[in-house]
């Protein structure tokens, strides 16, 4: 669905090389976790993906198009991105129903009056995560985990090919990191997109991801299973620490050696 082909990424005026040579085939219903450091790439990444940045080398094959003879507005249309950038600008003074309608907008350019299907749909997706009568909510009032739902929502009204979540447990604490982590659980069940989740954490790899992209100074460190990433003690070897990641019941823990 998403082929990303020996992409590489050169920044005019840095000298260093943001991203090298990168293979990554993500295909339909997979559900992806993006791990790295900080300032290992994935931002930059996610927008060769999105195509908001062009690779200097490479090509991304969306949905079977590469980037040359493909509406780029059109395939951005099947993906929903969200960033914890975007969150910030959302302390407007719009009910919460409003907010994750206003995502059918986002993709079409026009301003209409909703559907009744797609009010619909909106409570259906709201009813998901414990949002259920806070449809008059103002968005600006919201705590930043419930924001960070609603924006999630926002992107899947318009039924995405590909969700794309870039550290959006930034900023909550334990308790509403959990019910997120919960209410992606409970969307992704009887869906069949691809999902893609940035984290540097290792608790946030819950039972729905089962695959691994890692990526370190730009470069792919490790491409393949959870479960293959654990045996081959990746989370040491890129934070260069000890790092013991154990299961308890189907969550992981890390601790620092
Ligand atoms: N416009 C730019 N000019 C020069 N360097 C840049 C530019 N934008 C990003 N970088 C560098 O590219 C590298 C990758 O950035 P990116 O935002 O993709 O990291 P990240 O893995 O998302 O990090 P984090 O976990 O902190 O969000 C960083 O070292 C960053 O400083
Ligand atoms: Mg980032």
């Amino acid at each position: 669905m998403i082929k990303i082909e020996n992409v590489s990424l050169d920044i005019y005026g840095s000298s260093r090389r943001i991203l090298s040579d990168i293979n990554w085939h993500i295909e339909r219903g997979e559900s992806w976790i993006l791990f790295g450091r900080n300032g290992s790439g994935k931002t930059k990444l996610l927008e060769i993906i999105t195509g908001y940045l062009f690779p200097t080398e490479g090509d991304v094959i969306r949905f079977g198009h590469g980037h040359i003879g493909s509406d780029i507005r059109e395939t951005r249309k099947r993906i929903g991105y969200v960033s914890s950038a975007l969150r910030e600008k959302f302390n407007r003074d719009e009910t919460l129903l409003d907010t994750v309608l206003s995502g059918l907008y986002a993709s079409i350019g026009l301003y209409r009056k909703p559907s009744v299907d797609e009010t619909e749909k909106a409570h259906r997706l709201l009813v998901k995560t414990n949002l259920a009568g806070r449809e008059n909510d103002i968005i600006g009032h919201l705590s930043e985990g419930e924001k960070q739902k609603v924006l999630m929502l926002r992107a899947l009204i318009n039924d995405p090919d590909i969700l794309i979540l870039d550290e959006p447990s930034t900023g909550l604490d334990i308790v509403a990191r959990e019910d997120f982590l919960d209410s992606i659980t409970g969307l992704m069940q009887g869906r069949d997109h691809s999902l893609i989740y940035v984290t540097h954490h290792v608790e946030e790899i819950i039972p729905v991801f089962s695959r691994i992209f890692v990526i370190d100074d730009g470069k792919c460190f490790f491409n393949g299973t959870v479960d293959g990433a654990i045996e081959n003690k990746i989370f040491s070897s890129v934070f260069q620490r000890d790092i013991e990641v154990f299961r308890r019941g189907e969550r992981l823990y890390s601790s620092l050696g």
